[in-house]
């Protein structure tokens, strides 16, 4: 992709054999004059919407990768053209994924530091989190609320009615099944919640058991295989709102959606699953009876050998997790053979991408493509 001049008034974009050209509006927006913009928070000081309509640029020309511009209304300012391509071509962190299943070689692992959240290591384990949807610390310090520090060293923690963070570990008379023994099949947690938790971090405190694995599967892997090998159940997990509901003593949480949402491009946005807290709507028979089929499908690939990994979190290691993308689950365990004891919390995701988007431009890796 490159910037080309036309007749010294005309800037065009060459991405691939075709030419498009750039509004000069568009452009006259991203002037950036100290009278235009504040310099110390890059934010525009006017009303971009208040510009002549029809302003056109004046003269054009390039030298040396900058573009100099002189628009009718007076206005000169030189760009950087690697700035005006890098927005033109520019990828959402989550448009840059890789699907997987149980034959991943190589789960995305770092070892731990305590300086990390300003290093470059951290961008790419950033890149990582965003192309498998998980991403795991080893040594992290096992101190009960690190995981608190941690998050909030990537962005901001984000409380629910557990609290800032909640512990996991078998409780008499638990309000969520999560803190038993017991084997949780692969689920995403909260999709009774608006809005529903992006980002989980399980930090492993103490593990004595030998059960208790961890497992994950990619939601997106699954929902690709289904769009391939069952249309129709596909397309009627994407179609169906289902309403999930958790109830506890001073609050009852509701939220609708479906198993397998799609974005305006018929991508999949998000997968929900949690057989614990599922009501499916009252639909007619013959559409609830493919929903069933569907529903039956999806969770059988959930828990499939093809699909799930699974292994052991050991003490210090932290996972984090995309609660959109990924399910997770755990193998059950002998609370006589000793502890089991993770903390947990909850991040966004605009946490992590203005992370990610901090760390390219302190670090100027914006042209690693
Ligand atoms: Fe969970």
């Amino acid at each position: 992709m490159k910037i080309e001049i036309k007749e010294n008034n005309v800037v065009l974009v060459k991405p691939s054999n075709e030419n498009f050209e750039i509004h000069p509006l568009w452009l006259r927006e991203r002037a950036k004059t100290e009278n235009l913009v504040d310099k110390h928070n890059d934010q525009r000081l006017y009303d971009p919407s208040q510009l002549e309509q029809d302003i056109k640029i004046k003269k054009a020309s390039m030298n040396n990768n900058h573009l100099n511009i002189e628009f009718t209304d007076g206005i000169k300012f030189e760009y950087e053209i690697n700035n005006l391509l890098y927005e033109i071509d520019k990828k959402e962190p989550a448009e840059n994924i890789i699907l997987w299943n149980s034959n991943l070689n190589k789960k995305p692992t770092i070892v731990f530091k305590k300086n990390i959240f300003e290093t470059k290591v951290m961008y790419d384990v950033l890149q990582d989190f965003y192309k498998y949807g998980f991403v795991i610390f080893k040594n992290v310090p096992v101190e009960e609320n690190y995981i608190v520090n941690f998050a909030n060293s990537i962005g901001t923690i984000r409380p629910t009615n557990f609290g800032e963070s909640f512990s996991v570990k078998s409780v008499p008379e638990p309000n969520d099944l999560a803190y038993t023994s017991i084997a949780l099949t692969p689920h995403t947690d909260n999709p009774y919640r608006k809005p529903i938790p992006c980002i989980q971090l399980l930090h492993c405190l103490e593990n004595e058991v030998k059960g208790g694995f961890s497992t994950l599967v990619d939601g997106f892997s699954v929902s690709e295989y289904l769009r391939k090998n069952h249309k129709d159940l596909f397309k009627i997990l994407t179609k169906t709102k289902v309403r999930f509901r958790f109830v506890d003593k001073t609050i009852i949480l509701e939220n609708w959606g479906e198993l397998i949402e799609l974005d305006e491009n018929n991508r999949v946005k998000q997968v929900r699953y949690s057989t614990r807290l599922d009501y499916v709507p009252a639909l007619e028979k013959n559409e609830l009876e493919v929903f069933y089929e569907a529903r039956k499908i999806i969770s059988e690939l959930y828990a499939s050998s093809k699909f799930e990994i699974k292994f052991r979190l050991e003490k210090g290691d932290l996972l984090m997790m995309d609660n959109h993308r990924l399910l997770h689950g755990r193998t059950s365990y002998d609370v006589s053979e000793g502890k089991r004891y993770l903390k947990g919390c909850y991040i966004d995701h605009d946490s992590t991408e203005g992370k990610l988007r901090y760390l390219e431009r302190k670090f100027g890796l914006k042209w690693k493509k």
